[in-house]
C-alpha cells in the first residue's frame, strides 16, 4: 500500500541517485511547495543543497524574516537571503499595467536568482516545487482556450536560462498531498497550511502604481485581516484571504475632522484548485470588526469594502 512515509523514503533514494555528489540550488518563496521540496531534498542530500530566497520587497508583514528563521535556524538549511527590494521597487516605479508588473518582476527575479547562483559558483541541479497540476498545465493541448488571462510568474521561468538539470520531487503530487508530505517531514503548520500567495506578491494587490507608503498600508491592513481570521478560527476553511489597496480615495470623518484617504477591499474565497472560487460568507459582525480595526489602526485607509464576486466571472486576485 502507498503511504506518505513510503513516498518520503523512496523520493529520498531517488534524489540521492539523481544528484550523486552534485550541488543543488533551490529557489525558496516561503510558500508550501518550495518549502516542502527544500526540506525533502535537504533530508536527502544535506549540505549539497543551498536555497536562494529572493526578497522582492513585495511580501507580507514579517514574511521574509519568518522564511529565514524557519529554514536557516530550524532546519539548518544553507540559505542565501538576498534583499533585492530596492531593485524591484525602483523598476516598478510608475508601472500600472498588471502584466507589465508581472513581467518586470519575473525578469528581475530571474536576473537576481542567476546572479546569486553564480556567486555560489553555480550548481549542477535546480530544484523546484513543481506539482502535478503544474505539469499538466504546461502540456499544451489543442482546442483549449488561447487567451492568457494572467501570465503567472513563479520560479518556473528559471530552467531555460540556467542550463541545469531539474530536481522536482513533487511532480506526482497534488496540493493536499504536498501538505501531507510536509507534515510527515515536520514542516511547521503555519507553512504547510498556508494560503497560496502569488509570485508577484503585493504588487498585484495594489492596482495602479506601487509606492513604499502604499505597500506599508496594505501590509498593515492585511495583517489585521488575517489576524482576525485566525483568531476566529476561520483560516483553514478559506482557500485564500487578503486585502487589496484601492487606488481610489474617498471622504470620511474621524473625530471631528474630515479625511480623504484610500479605500481597501477585503477578499476571501473558497476553492479546491484556484480555477473557480466562491466568496467566503463571513458574518457581518466579523466584517465590521475587521473594518473598524483597519480604519482605526491604519493611517491612510478610511473605508473598507468586501469583494463578493465569484470566479468566474471575477478572478481571485484583482490584477
Ligand atoms: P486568479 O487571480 O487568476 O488567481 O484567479 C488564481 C490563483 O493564482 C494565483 N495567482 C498567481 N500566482 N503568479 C503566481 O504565482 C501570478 O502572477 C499569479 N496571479 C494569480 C492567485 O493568488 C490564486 O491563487
Amino acid at each position: 500500500t502507498w503511504t506518505m512515509a513510503g513516498f518520503r523514503a523512496s523520493q529520498i533514494r531517488r534524489i540521492r541517485e539523481q544528484v550523486g555528489d552534485g550541488r543543488v540550488i533551490c529557489g525558496l518563496s516561503g510558500g508550501v511547495d518550495s518549502s516542502v521540496a527544500a526540506v525533502l531534498i535537504h533530508e536527502a542530500i544535506g549540505e549539497q543543497l543551498t536555497c536562494i530566497f529572493v526578497d522582492h520587497g513585495l511580501l507580507r508583514a514579517g514574511e521574509a524574516e519568518a522564511v529565514a528563521r524557519t529554514f536557516r535556524d530550524r532546519f539548518n538549511i544553507r540559505l542565501v537571503h538576498r534583499d533585492a527590494s530596492d531593485l524591484f521597487l525602483s523598476a516598478l516605479e510608475g508601472v500600472t499595467d498588471p502584466e507589465v508588473k508581472r513581467k518586470t518582476i519575473g525578469r528581475l527575479f530571474i536576473d537576481v536568482f542567476d546572479e546569486e547562483a553564480h556567486k555560489l559558483g553555480g550548481a549542477d541541479f535546480l530544484a523546484q516545487g513543481t506539482l502535478y497540476p503544474d505539469v499538466i498545465e504546461s502540456v499544451s493541448f489543442t482546442g483549449g482556450p488561447s487567451v492568457t488571462i494572467k501570465s503567472h510568474h513563479n520560479v518556473g521561468g528559471l530552467p531555460e536560462r540556467m542550463r541545469m538539470r531539474l530536481v522536482e520531487p513533487l511532480r506526482e503530487l497534488f496540493k493536499d498531498e504536498v501538505r501531507a508530505l510536509g507534515r510527515e517531514l515536520g514542516v511547521p503548520d503555519d507553512i504547510v497550511g498556508r494560503h497560496p500567495f502569488p509570485g508577484p506578491g503585493l504588487a498585484i494587490r495594489i492596482p495602479g502604481a506601487i509606492t513604499r507608503e502604499k505597500l506599508e498600508m496594505l501590509r498593515r491592513a492585511d495583517a489585521i485581516y488575517l489576524e482576525e481570521i485566525r483568531s476566529a478560527g476561520l483560516y483553514d476553511a478559506i482557500w485564500q484571504a487578503f486585502a487589496v489597496l484601492l487606488p481610489v480615495r474617498t471622504v470620511g470623518v474621524m473625530g471631528d475632522g474630515r479625511t480623504y484617504d484610500h479605500a481597501c477591499a477585503l477578499r476571501a474565497v473558497t476553492s479546491t484548485d484556484g480555477m473557480t472560487a466562491d466568496v467566503y460568507p463571513f458574518d457581518m459582525g466579523f466584517l465590521t470588526r475587521v473594518a473598524n480595526r483597519i480604519v482605526n489602526e491604519v493611517r491612510g485607509i478610511n473605508r473598507v469594502t468586501y469583494d463578493i464576486t465569484s470566479k468566474p466571472p471575477g478572478t481571485i486576485e484583482w490584477e
